[in-house]
Parts: structure tokens; sequence; C-alpha cells
């Protein structure tokens, strides 16, 4: 019963603890922790923090767009990306096309996806049309399969679903006990806004930030608790921007609704004014994303928030267009010179996530290490069904692991990631803390922000969210 692999030397850090000490790996999976463990290999960990592997939560990968947008990355390009920024596991969404059944839509993302990635890969379902044919046989069958997770959204044309509608999927997800994730921004409020901004000949990408107000997203959370409430089923609201939906938030769990909370990179790197490029010119539109970043108040609010336990998860909402064409179907396409509205919504962000929450949360006291690694691993795993197996450091979990160090100081540059996207929105930002190498069951898939060749990862069935199980947010146990 030889150890394969020692991690010699590290600190281990867990949501729970952190200690010095030796991580033994065989067969792929973490077979002892101790001290002056021996093994095959020995990788030195002294002065390094060993971390359970970050897992992003919410990427979008491969994604075709109603507009004919070709996202920056595909499957091999954005898992690359994510290995080398300290990750083992991301969670990209299969999008249902109207019309479209979700079981094809699935094989359609498997296709893409299979025998590409480097990271290991599971897919949240984007649900857009909830046919009776959706609602009464592909989900509840595909939720049995392990695909454990839906998403909704209550703004853009070819995705918005009704509050009846929403109210269907929640009544499906809570038979069934999938976890839903709620896109919450009132589509109503942002066209209206939309529409008088462009009367008003105010069309450049900063104006983004003022159509989709803050007020539209406050509504919209507030309406899907409301209607999770009705169905008494716990959601998550994602990619929280700001100090108004997070009011909305602590006001249901105040109630001892289950609701829980993801919020991004975004809103404590960015602001408003990012969106105005150099002199409100299409800059901007490197910055455009919905929810929109807000400002310093609100990433006082997040940081709060993060701290206090009221946003669970912290995922990089991934979603990259390329400033520059291919052939005009970027960022910067010649509609989107016209409006705002035309501006592909999305930023790129997987390989730089776990740098800015680390060096902007723990480097600078904000956060503490064990929470740090609950918002970027833990807890991802533990809302949607991948733990123990992944989200954590112990005997009989996949050794997915990051080696982190601490002191090292890099500036975040375009030239050094590894995404298929043209920029990064965090150009020149100087982060304290760096992934040095990440082990995916024990195997390296980067080295030095360098991703290995190879593409080792695997398709993750899930099982259910652990939302369902937790006592606390007042949940009734299902019938
Ligand atoms: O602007 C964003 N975030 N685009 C990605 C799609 C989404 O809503 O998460
Ligand atoms: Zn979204
Ligand atoms: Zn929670
Ligand atoms: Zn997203």
């Amino acid at each position: 019963t030889a150890l394969d692999l020692v991690i010699r030397g590290g600190t281990v850090v867990t949501a729970a603890d952190s200690y010095r000490a030796d991580v033994g790996v065989r067969g792929g999976r973490i077979a002892a922790i101790g001290d002056a463990l021996t093994g095959a290999e020995t990788i030195d960990a002294d002065g390094l923090l060993v971390l359970p592997g970050g897992i992003d939560a919410h990427v979008h990968l491969d994604q075709p767009t109603s507009d004919g947008t070709v996202m920056a990355d595909d499957f091999a390009s954005g898992t690359r990306s994510a290995a080398a920024g300290g990750n083992t596991t991301v969670l990209p969404f299969a999008l249902q096309i109207r019309g479209q059944s979700l079981r094809a839509c699935v094989e359609d993302y498997h296709r893409k996806a299979d025998g590409r990635c480097h990271t290991d890969v599971s897919f949240h379902l984007i649900i857009s049309d909830p046919s009776p044919q959706v609602l009464g046989q592909e989900l509840p069958a595909l939720v049995r399969d392990g695909y454990t997770s839906f998403k909704v959204f209550m703004t853009y044309d070819d995705l918005v679903l009704n509050d009846a509608q929403l109210l269907d999927v929640f009544e499906v997800a809570r038979r069934e006990r999938a976890l839903v994730m709620v896109h919450a921004e009132g589509h109503d409020a942002i066209k209206h806004l939309t529409r008088r901004l462009e009367a008003e000949g105010r069309t450049a990408p900063y104006y983004h930030g003022q159509a989709h107000a803050q007020i539209a997203e406050r509504e919209a959370t507030h309406r899907a608790i409301s209607h999770a409430q009705l169905i008494d089923l716990p959601i998550v609201i994602v990619h929280v921007s700001g100090r108004e939906p997070m009011e909305q938030i602590q006001w249901a769990r105040a109630r001892g609704l289950k609701v829980h909370a993801e919020t991004c990179p975004q809103y404590i790197a960015l602001t408003a004014d990012d969106l105005r490029g150099l002199n409100m010119d299409f800059e901007g539109a490197k910055y455009v994303c919905s929810p929109p970043p807000r400002d310093t108040d609100s990433q006082a609010a997040i940081w709060q928030g993060l701290r206090d336990g009221t946003f669970d998860l912290f995922s990089s909402d991934h979603c990259p267009f390329r400033f520059e064409g291919p052939a005009d179907t970027g960022k910067n396409n010649p509609r989107a010179r016209t409006s705002f509205r035309w501006v592909p919504n999305g930023i790129p962000g997987v390989e730089t996530r776990l740098p800015i929450l680390f060096s902007e949360g723990v480097s600078k006291g904000r956060i503490t290490l064990q929470r740090f690694v609950a918002l970027t691993s833990t807890n991802p795993a533990r809302l949607y069904g991948l733990y123990p197996q992944k989200g954590s450091i112990a005997v009989g979990a996949d050794a997915d692991l990051t080696l982190w160090n601490p002191t090292l100081t890099r500036r975040i540059r375009q030239a050094d990631l590894n995404h298929g996207c043209d920029y990064t929105p965090y150009e020149g930002l100087e982060v304290t803390g760096w992934p040095v190498r990440t082990l995916l069951r024990g195997r390296a898939i980067a080295l030095d922000g360098v991703p290995m060749a190879e593409p080792t990862g695997t398709y993750l069935p899930r099982g259910t969210s652990e939302a369902f199980a937790q006592a606390g947010h007042g949940l009734a146990p299902p019938p």
C-alpha cells in the first residue's frame, strides 16, 4: 500500500482548519494525511498552502449566442485557463435553445466537451423552454442521470421565463430535488430603461450599467425569493452585484427561507466607472456584463456579505467575448457601436477568480483562509452535489489539490493568460498569492500558470444538493 505521491511540508487548508501536514495520494485519491509520509514521488510544498482544488461553479463555454457571436472559449481553452488559475472542476452550462429537446441539448454539450477538458466538468441545465415535455419527462429523467441543477433567467429576450414558467420549473425542481440558480434582473424594467436611454442618445457601453439598474435586480431578486417561498424550494441567486439585492437575500434568510447567494470577482474588483472606458468610448464594452459592476458602497457591502455568510459562493461567471472580431462577431461589432444593447454581455475571469479573491480578500485581511476555501471550493461542492468527492482535503476524496504561494506578487496580464479571449478586464491589477501547481486526481494539470498539454478531465454526474438536506433555512422535508 505504498503511496504514489506525497506532498510534503505544506500547510493544508480546509473550510474549517489549517495545519502543517503531508498529503499522500494513491490511485488518484487522498490516501493519507500525516507526518513524514513517503511515496514513489515527492513534491516539496514547504512555504506553500495546500488547498482543495478550486471549483468554479459558474462558467460559460462554447455557448452559442442568438446573434451569431461566437464565445472566445471552447471546452479545451476554457478548462486550460481554469487549470492554470488553480481550478480542478468547472461547472459550465448546457443551454437549451427554445424548441430544442433538453436531452438533445445535453448531448450536444457532451460532444463539445468529451475528451477535451483539462479540469473535471459537470453541466448545469439552462431552461429556456419549459414545455410540458421538458417539465414532465425530460427534466425528471435528467435529474436522475446526475444533472441536478438548473439555471433560469428573468431577463434576455431569448431566455426570459415569465412568472408562471418560473413557478412551473420551481415545482419540478422541488419534486426532483434539483437546485435552481436564478438570474434575477427584471426584464421589463431593463427594456424600459434601455429604450429611454437610446431615445436620449445615450448609447455608449457606459449606459448598459444604467439600463441594468440595481433596482431592477433587487425587484427580481425579491420576486424569485417569493416564488421559491410559495413552492418551498431552496434557490441560489447567482451573480449578486450589490447592496440592494443583498438586502432582499438577508430579508429572506431572516425569515428562515432557504436562499443561497453567489457573487463574482467583477463586483469587488470593478465599478460602473470602468464602463466609461477612456472617455465614454467603446473601450467600456470590455466591462459589459449582467448584472453590471456597481459602486464602492456596493463593493463594501459585498465584502461584508463574503465575511458574514450572506454569500455561499464566489464564482467567476466567466463568459468571454473577444474585443476584436473575428469577423466582427466579438464585443466590438458594428451594431454594438450603435447602442450598448448590442454589446455581448459577459467578461472572462475563470483564470483570475482565485488570485483576485485571495489577494483582495485574504492578503488584505478582509476574509480568512478558511472562508476563501469555503467560498471557492467546499461550498460549491456541497451545494452542487459533488461533496465529499470534491471540495475538501480528506482521506478518500479525489486528490484535487492546488499548491498556492501566498506571498508571490504578480500583475495580471493578458499576455500571461491561457483563455481564448483577447483581453482581461483586470489588466495590470497587482495580486499577492498565486497558484503554482494544480493537481487533478494527483496528476499535474498546470505548473506555474502553464497548463499541461494533455486533457485529463472527466465528466461528473452529480448527486443531490445539500441545500435539500441542511437544516436551518426552513425548508420542509420533501413529501
Ligand atoms: O453578462 C453575463 N454575465 N453573461 C453571462 C450570462 C449570465 O447571465 O450569467
Ligand atoms: Zn446570469
Ligand atoms: Zn446558504
Ligand atoms: Zn453567467
